[in-house]
C-alpha cells in the first residue's frame, strides 16, 4: 500500500471511501505493471482526497488533470470560509505534489471537451467522474471521459445507486444502453461503478477478483441485463480498521498526532446527578 493511502488520505476531507482509494491504487499500478501508459483525470477533485491517488500514480511523462469550479456551493460550506480551491492548493502543498498549470482546470466540466483534455495531458488511463450529480452533468460527464480515455483505459463512475443521487444512476444507464457504446462496467463497490472496454473486460475483472478474494471482502457476480459484473463490499474487520484510524486522523489535533506519548484524554465528562427532591 502507497504512503499516501496508510497516512495522508485520512487527513484530506473528502468522499472516497478507503476501500475505493485501495481499489483505485491497485488498478493504478496494476495497468502501469501491464504497460498501459498514459495520464489521469478526475472531474470532481474537492479537497484532492481521491485526486491525490491520481496525481502520485504519474510515471514519467504522465500527466493528471484536476477538473473542479474549485468553489464552495449549496451542499458544501467550507467551516472556515476558505473554500475549495485554497483547501486544494493547503493539501497539495503539505503533500508535496506539484502540478503544471496544464493540470488544473478551475471551470465547470461542460465547458470542457475530449480534444482540449488531450492537448493538456494526453489519452487517459484512469478517469474519476466525481462531479455534478445531476444527470445533464453526469451524461455530458461520461461522454466527456469516454472520449478521452486511452483505448484500455478505465472510467470510475461515482455514488452509481446510491438513494440520494438517482439521476446518477439513471443518467450512467441510459448512456450505457446507447448502441455502439464501447465500454460496459466490470467492478462496482457499493459506491462506485468501474468501467471498461468490453474487449478488456475479462482482463480488469480477473485482476479486481483476485486483489479483492485476498482481502475477506464481499464478491458476487451482478447483472446489469447482458453485462454482468463484480459487485464487491469492503469486509467487516476493514471497515471496523479503517473507522477507527479515520477517526482517529480527523479528531485528533496535529500536536497529539506527532507525539503518541500524548495520549488524548477519553475519560467521560464528570455528570452531576442532581438528587431528587425529597
Ligand atoms: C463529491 S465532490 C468530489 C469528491 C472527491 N472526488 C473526493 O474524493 O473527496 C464533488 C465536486 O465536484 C465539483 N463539481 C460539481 N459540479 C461540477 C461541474 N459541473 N464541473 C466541475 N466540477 C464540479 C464540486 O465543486 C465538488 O468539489
Amino acid at each position: 500500500m502507497n504512503s499516501y493511502l496508510r497516512r495522508d488520505f485520512f487527513q484530506v476531507e473528502g468522499y472516497t471511501s478507503v476501500f475505493d482509494a485501495r481499489l483505485f491504487d491497485f488498478l493504478l499500478e496494476m495497468q502501469s505493471l501491464a504497460g498501459i501508459t498514459g495520464s489521469t483525470a478526475e472531474i470532481g477533485v474537492h479537497h484532492g482526497r481521491s485526486f491525490f491517488l491520481l496525481a502520485r500514480a504519474r510515471r514519467a511523462g504522465e500527466q493528471a488533470l484536476a477538473v473542479d469550479v474549485f468553489e464552495d456551493d449549496a451542499i458544501y460550506k467550507d467551516p472556515l470560509g476558505l473554500g475549495r480551491g485554497v483547501r486544494f492548493k493547503q493539501n497539495c502543498r503539505r503533500l508535496g505534489v506539484t502540478l503544471a498549470d496544464n493540470e488544473i482546470y478551475a471551470g465547470l466540466s461542460t465547458t470542457l471537451d475530449a480534444a482540449e483534455i488531450e492537448r493538456r495531458v494526453g489519452k487517459v488511463r484512469f478517469f474519476s467522474v466525481d462531479g455534478g450529480h445531476r444527470y445533464d452533468d453526469v451524461a455530458y460527464d461520461m461522454r466527456l471521459a469516454a472520449g478521452a480515455l486511452h483505448p484500455r483505459g478505465i472510467v470510475v463512475a461515482d455514488d452509481f445507486m446510491n438513494p440520494q443521487w438517482p439521476e446518477v444512476s439513471l443518467a450512467i444507464i441510459d448512456w450505457l444502453r446507447e448502441k455502439d457504446n464501447p465500454l460496459c462496467p466490470f467492478l462496482s463497490s457499493t459506491s462506485k461503478l468501474y468501467l471498461c472496454d468490453r474487449r478488456d473486460k475479462l482482463f480488469y475483472r480477473a485482476h479486481a477478483k483476485q486483489f479483492l478474494t485476498g482481502g475477506r471482502h464481499l464478491v458476487r457476480d451482478t447483472d446489469l441485463f447482458d453485462d454482468s459484473y463484480l459487485f464487491s463490499r469492503q469486509g467487516m474487520r476493514d471497515r471496523l480498521r479503517y473507522f477507527a484510524k479515520e477517526q482517529i486522523a480527523l479528531r485528533l489535533p496535529r500536536r497529539q498526532r506527532g507525539n503518541p506519548t500524548t495520549a488524548p484524554d477519553l475519560s467521560p465528562p464528570a455528570v452531576t446527578v442532581p438528587r431528587r427532591a425529597a
